[in-house]
């Protein structure tokens, strides 16, 4: 999807690209700052038509990354019923779509009129073959009590109380869900209880957790990952016209299943890149041992690597992982260690 189609498709489609700059300033200063007033643009079509313009390329855009991060295919969700709650303009949607979802039931749930209308024009255009369901809330479709279903949170859970995000997912009773959210500490605190509640309830915390142990966190830091994304030449100049750079995205990737399968767990994952220095490159990574999981600050002592590598682990970021072997155990805790394997 070119921008221009995008723009022609917007539910204010009049709108100059001056105006829908100057529009998604305000968004985005009212996302960061002004968290008492996060639902003003709901009722408001230009701004529901720059929240398009600028987030639904930059976040779909993510999609790949999701998957390859989940070590998942597209085709995994092939016989899935797909609820992406809190679906704005069809974002996760219209992003499963792109990477060629072939799903049995496509739903987007929406409560902002205006959002659900936007929705629908996209889907018209872009996907006109596509049943896509746009509701207000939530219905099971009949004889489907069987159904493998994902349930997504895309930047929605970020405005709902933890309380109605459980409804949700009781109501539902998803087989997976998975949450892509903003990489804030305050949702990082929402999302550590959302954890523990899921894990009550026979869910396992598969991404990015190493196991369903207590999360290691403490309350000064947050669990967030960075998705490095690829962007098209004409949403990267959008990017430099609002001055915001949406190719490092920081996110709250999390991911539960009902299903156990972890896959490999050689390699641990990076929650923190430490300042390199000039003899080493550190690491904090999530590591799971009997009864907990736990923080290893790993030190990868510059002499031991070769140019690939540290040009390699200087593109490493909070969400990937890293194989290392223990070469000694510093007094201060620090693990030296000898690198093994990176996964980006
Ligand atoms: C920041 S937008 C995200 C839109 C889209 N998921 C995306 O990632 O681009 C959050 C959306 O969640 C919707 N939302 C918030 N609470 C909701 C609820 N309880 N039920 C359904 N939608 C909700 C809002 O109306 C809004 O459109």
């Amino acid at each position: 999807m070119q921008l221009s189609e995008l723009k022609n498709n917007l539910l204010t489609s009049t709108l100059s690209e001056a105006k829908l700059v100057q529009k998604i300033h305000t968004l985005s200063q009212n996302f960061t700052q002004s968290r008492e007033r996060i639902s003003d643009y709901l009722t408001d079509p230009a701004l529901i038509s720059a929240y398009t313009y600028f987030y639904l390329p930059t976040n779909m855009a993510k999609m790949p990354v999701i998957l390859d991060k989940l070590g998942k295919r597209i085709e995994d969700f092939n016989d899935y019923e797909i609820i992406d709650y809190g679906c704005g303009p069809g974002t996760y949607l219209m992003a499963l779509l792109a990477n060629g979802i072939k799903a049995k039931r496509l739903v987007g749930v929406e409560t902002a009129e205006l959002m659900r209308k936007q929705a629908q024009k996209l889907f018209q255009t872009f996907h006109p073959e596509e049943n896509i369901e746009l509701l207000s809330a939530y219905k099971e479709q009949e004889n489907s009590i069987d159904q493998k279903k994902l349930l997504i949170f895309s930047h929605s859970a970020n405005e709902m109380s933890e309380i109605e995000v459980k409804e949700i997912i009781k109501k539902i009773n998803p087989k997976e869900v998975l949450f892509i959210e903003p990489g804030t500490k305050s949702f990082f605190t929402k999302m550590k209880s959302l954890r523990t509640h899921l894990i009550e309830n026979t869910f396992h915390a598969l991404y990015p957790c190493p196991s369903n142990h207590p999360c290691p966190m403490s309350d000064q830091d947050w669990c967030h990952q960075i998705l490095k994304v690829s962007l098209d030449d004409d949403v990267k100049r959008l990017c430099q016209l609002v001055k915001r750079d949406r190719l490092y995205q920081p996110v709250s990737l999390f991911y539960f299943a009902q299903s156990s399968d972890r896959g490999d767990q050689g390699l641990k994952r990076v929650v923190q890149v430490f300042e390199e220095t000039k003899f080493s490159l550190e690491f904090n990574l999530c590591e799971s041992s009997a009864t907990t999981n736990q923080l290893t600050h790993l030190q990868l002592m510059k002499k031991n690597l070769d140019k690939r590598d540290i040009k390699d682990l200087r593109q490493v970021y909070a969400g990937d992982q890293l194989g290392y072997t223990i070469d000694k155990k510093l007094p201060n805790g620090v693990v030296r260690g000898a690198l093994g394997a990176i996964k980006k």
